[in-house]
């Protein structure tokens, strides 16, 4: 895999100063215009999801320009809404599924079924039998698989196409334990199994890949270990190729973004060539698969401040917005930045800020310097773009919010707020 020479370097470094203006690799809160973002509040009310898919289609083309000779796919799990899946189909992302619901949304999005990849993790019959039966129509289609049992269910289903092994190369990395999927067994083949598996998959399959997810949520902090766990599955690439060529090696995902104010965003062409550098010697193509940094600043919640209580221990802010609608902070501690939209200049104060939900973990921030809230202004929510909506439940009976995609400077409703009937819709 090929690194930059000296004049492609200067020239790059003029192009990088041009792009970084145009598409700025890090987008904060504070880039977001208060004024427009609460007119949305009132046009649409809360709490509401906002997302920029101006700035979804720079992070996927920033993303993939790191990556000129790869193959970078869009990890629909992060966000599947359609406007989303449109929004980066039209610009020709493939996507990968890891779902039959991914599966069903992305071709509704317009996706060539030929060109998705399904990551099967102990999947439900129903997720199996619809991704044979696509591939039936669609033999493009790729399908991961990370344990014996899954090769044979898809062998008794008598499927012989494209498949791709998932490798558990022991190493993970990411923003908590929860999402460090590399070193846990729960995802993929044991690494010394691989080239045995690798084998009886040529039997009955089209091997053409390996595949590995490490985690995510990698910053510069994280590179090393991650690129050491690509560097396992490059190792392991070599060794199964001995028994006939790969088409690809996958990496997964997993590029974080700065979620705090003193994080720095990733510098991709590090990343790229890190990569690059733990596949060396593989002859396969490469393949990614970024959800979050897609997303995650592409998107806000916006949320109205109802309560303002002083109690001896905090100043509790209360807000219509909860773990219901994003649940990142309560099931990852994670950070979201959170500004005051109604007020941004008022003289800042260190608050908490929960929703509605009876329990202590209903929480998005605590002794965090806000711009004073009142009751009725505007919170904004930051990062919100990625494992934001997908993860929206109906806790409390309290109904989904609605999501507004602003495009060219216009905002239109992508998804109509739930209503009661919704969340009792399916009751029999
Ligand atoms: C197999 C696989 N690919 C890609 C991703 C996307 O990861 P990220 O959103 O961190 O880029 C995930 C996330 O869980 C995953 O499990």
């Amino acid at each position: 895999m090929r690194s930059r020479t000296g004049a492609d370097a200067t020239a790059s470094s003029e192009e990088e100063e041009r792009e970084d203006a145009e598409s700025p690799p890090v987008r904060r809160l504070a880039d977001w215009s208060a004024g427009r973002v609460e007119e949305l509040a009132a046009e649409y009310d809360t709490p509401l999801y906002a997302i920029d898919l101006d700035r979804v289609r720079e992070n996927y083309a920033r993303f993939a320009a790191a990556f000129p000779d790869a193959t970078v796919m869009y990890a629909a799990k992060a966000h599947t809404g359609r406007a989303v899946l449109s929004a980066l189909v039209d610009i020709g992302a493939p996507i990968e599924c890891a779902a039959w619901g991914e599966l069903d949304r992305a071709i509704d999005a317009g996706a060539d079924p030929d060109e998705l990849q399904y990551t099967a993790v102990n999947p439900p019959d129903r997720d199996l039998d619809y991704a044979v039966s696509l591939a039936a129509e669609y033999p493009g289609l790729t399908i991961t698989g990370g344990a014996r049992d899954t090769l044979d269910r898809l062998a008794e289903r008598g499927y012989e196409g494209r498949l791709a092994i998932r490798i558990n190369p022991g190493i993970g990395t990411g923003h908590h334990e929860k999402v460090a999927t590399g070193a846990d067994a729960k995802f993929g083949i044991p690494y010394e199994e691989g080239p045995a598996v690798a084998e009886r998959a040529r039997k009955d399959f089209d091997l053409v890949g390996l595949h590995a997810h490490v985690g995510s949520g990698v910053l510069d902090d994280d590179l090393e270990d991650h690129c050491r766990a690509i560097s396992r599955v490059g190792e392991m690439a070599k060794r199964v190729a001995s028994g006939g060529s790969l088409e690809f090696v996958d990496v997964g995902g997993g590029y974080g973004v700065p979620y705090r104010p003193d994080e720095e965003p990733l510098d991709l062409e590090k990343v790229s060539d890190g990569v690059r550098e733990a596949l060396s010697g593989v002859d396969a193509r490469l393949r990614l698969e970024p959800g979050r940094y897609v997303l995650a600043d592409a998107g806000l919640v916006l949320t109205e401040v109802n309560t303002r209580k002083e109690t001896p221990e905090t100043t509790v802010i209360g807000v219509d917005a909860s773990l219901g609608t994003l649940i990142r902070p309560a099931m990852f501690d994670s950070y979201h930045p959170i500004e005051n939209v109604s007020a941004p200049d008022r003289e800042r104060e260190a608050v908490s800020v929960g929703g509605p939900m009876c329990t202590s973990a209903d929480v998005f921030a605590t002794d965090r310097p806000i711009a004073r809230p009142e009751r009725g202004d505007v919170l904004a929510i930051g990062n919100a773009g990625a494992y934001g909506y997908e993860l929206a439940s109906q806790f409390h009976s309290q109904p989904r919010p609605a999501e507004v995609a602003l495009e060219g400077g216009e905002a239109r409703v992508v998804r109509r707020r739930e209503s009661l009937a919704d969340v009792t819709r399916v009751e029999q």
